[in-house]
C-alpha cells in the first residue's frame, strides 16, 4: 500500500495538501486542468470580481534576484543569481464573472476529485458590495465549487472599501464573512492582508463572521528597488510606480511568524499557509506551526507556469516524511500539523546561561559594551 498523502481540511478530502494559490498560475481553464493534471491537490482560482479590471501597460510580475558574491540585489537577469522575491502589481483577473462560470462548471465534471476553490471579491460598506459577495459566492458554488476563498488581501486596490483595505479592518471583514456565509453552502475561507499590525484581531473578526479557515499570506506591501544608474525603479510605466506585493523565498519567515500569531491564538481553528514555499522543508514548517493545507505561487510561476515539477517535489517530500517517521506511528499529514506550534514562547521564557541574572534586558546596553567614560570620548 502506498503513503498516504490525503487529508480532509475545512470537511473537504484533498488528494494531497498542496494548492495552487490564487495568481497567475490559476488565472486559465487551461492553467488549472494542466494543474490538476500535474497532481496538484487542489487550486484555488485567480480572484474573480463582478466588473473587468484593466492592468498597467507592461509587466505585472518581476523577480528580485540575489547575487552570490556581493551584496547587490536586482531584477536584472544575469548567471549566478538567486530568487529573493516576486514583486507584483496585477489586479484581480481580468475576466468576467460570466467568463469563469462555464469553464468552473466543465473543470468540476472533468476533475471531481480534484478540489476547485474560487477565490472571490467585492467591494464592502454597502448593501450593494455586499450582495455583490453574495453573487460571487453563489455563482461560484452552483458550478460545483468545493469552497470559497475571499479575498480580503490585495494590496495595490486603490478603493478603499476592497482588497487589504477590507483586511485591515476587522469589523468589514467580519461582514463580509457573514454575508458570505448566508448564502454559502460549501467552505468558506477568508484570506487576510499580513499588512497590519496584529493579525489575530481581524482573523477573529472572520472567525466571528463564521468563516471556515484562514488563509495567510497574501504577498506583504511593497516597493521595487530603484536602479542606481537610471535612478528608475527596476519596475515603472512612465517613471511612476506604485505600491505592490511582494511574494517568494523573502516572505518565508515573515508569513510564518503571521501563522505562528495565528495557531497560537486559534488551536483549534484551520488554516492554510501560504508564503515563499518552494520545496517540501519550506511547506513542513506551516503544517508544524498548524496549518492543514499549504498554496504555493511565485515557486510555481517560475516551473512552466503552473509547477509541474514542484508538485512531484512536494508530493514525493511528504511520501519521504513520513516513511522517514513510520516508526513514530505517523501515517498521514494529521498526525504531526501542529507539532511546532507551542515551540514559539516570548522572549523572557527562553532560557538564558544563568536565569536568575535575566532582567529582561533593562539594566543592559544592548549588545554593546557599556560605556563608562562619557567624558574620555569627546
Ligand atoms: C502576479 C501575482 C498575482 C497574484 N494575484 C492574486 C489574486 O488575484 N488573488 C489573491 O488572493 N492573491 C494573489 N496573489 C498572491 C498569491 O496568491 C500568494 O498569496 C503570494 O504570492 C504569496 O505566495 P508565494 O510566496 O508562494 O508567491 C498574487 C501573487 C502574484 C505574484
Amino acid at each position: 500500500m502506498g503513503t498516504d498523502l490525503s487529508t480532509t481540511f475545512t470537511g473537504i478530502r484533498f488528494q494531497n495538501p498542496f494548492l495552487l494559490s490564487s495568481a497567475p498560475p490559476t488565472e486559465s481553464e487551461s492553467n488549472i486542468v494542466r494543474a490538476f493534471d500535474a497532481g496538484w491537490g487542489g487550486v484555488v482560482t485567480k480572484t474573480i470580481g463582478l466588473h473587468p479590471v484593466v492592468n498597467v501597460v507592461g509587466p505585472k510580475t518581476k523577480f528580485l534576484r540575489a547575487d552570490a558574491d556581493s551584496p547587490r540585489l536586482s531584477m536584472k537577469k544575469r548567471p549566478g543569481a538567486a530568487l529573493h522575491s516576486s514583486w507584483n502589481w496585477e489586479l484581480i483577473s481580468d475576466k468576467t464573472l460570466d467568463w469563469w462560470v462555464p469553464r468552473l462548471g466543465r473543470i468540476k465534471k472533468a476533475y471531481p476529485n480534484h478540489i476547485l476553490v474560487a477565490s472571490i471579491m467585492a467591494g464592502s460598506g454597502n448593501d450593494t458590495e455586499l450582495r455583490h459577495w453574495q453573487e460571487l459566492a453563489v455563482a461560484c458554488q452552483e458550478q460545483g465549487c468545493d469552497a470559497l476563498e475571499l479575498n480580503l488581501s490585495c494590496p495595490h486596490m486603490d478603493r478603499p472599501d476592497m482588497g487589504s483595505n477590507v483586511g485591515k479592518d476587522k469589523e468589514l471583514v467580519s461582514i463580509v464573512a457573514k454575508a458570505v456565509k448566508e448564502k454559502a453552502k460549501i467552505p468558506v475561507w477568508a484570506k487576510l492582508t499580513p499588512s497590519t499590525t496584529d493579525i489575530v484581531v481581524e482573523a477573529r473578526g472572520a472567525f466571528l463572521g463564521g468563516a471556515d479557515a484562514i488563509v495567510s499570506s497574501n504577498t506583504f506591501t511593497s516597493l521595487p528597488l530603484i536602479d542606481a544608474e537610471t535612478l528608475d525603479f527596476e519596475v515603472h510605466v512612465d517613471g511612476f510606480v506604485s505600491t505592490g506585493g511582494l511574494g517568494g523565498p523573502a516572505i518565508l519567515p515573515l508569513s510564518l511568524a503571521k501563522m505562528s500569531q495565528l495557531t497560537q491564538a486559534f488551536p483549534n481553528r484551520s488554516f492554510s499557509g501560504i508564503g515563499g514555499i518552494s520545496t517540501f522543508d519550506h511547506a513542513l514548517n506551516y503544517f508544524l506551526l498548524g496549518c492543514g493545507t499549504v498554496q504555493v505561487c511565485t515557486a510555481a510561476m517560475l516551473d512552466h507556469a503552473i509547477g509541474p515539477n514542484l508538485i512531484k517535489d512536494l508530493n514525493q517530500g511528504l511520501a519521504r516524511f513520513l516513511e522517514t517517521h513510520a516508526d513514530r506511528g505517523w501515517k498521514n499529514l494529521d498526525d504531526f500539523v501542529g507539532l511546532r506550534r507551542d515551540r514559539v514562547v516570548s522572549q523572557s521564557k527562553i532560557r538564558r546561561p544563568d536565569e536568575k541574572d535575566y532582567r529582561g534586558g533593562y539594566d543592559a546596553e544592548g549588545y554593546a559594551e557599556p560605556v563608562t567614560d562619557v567624558a574620555a570620548r569627546g
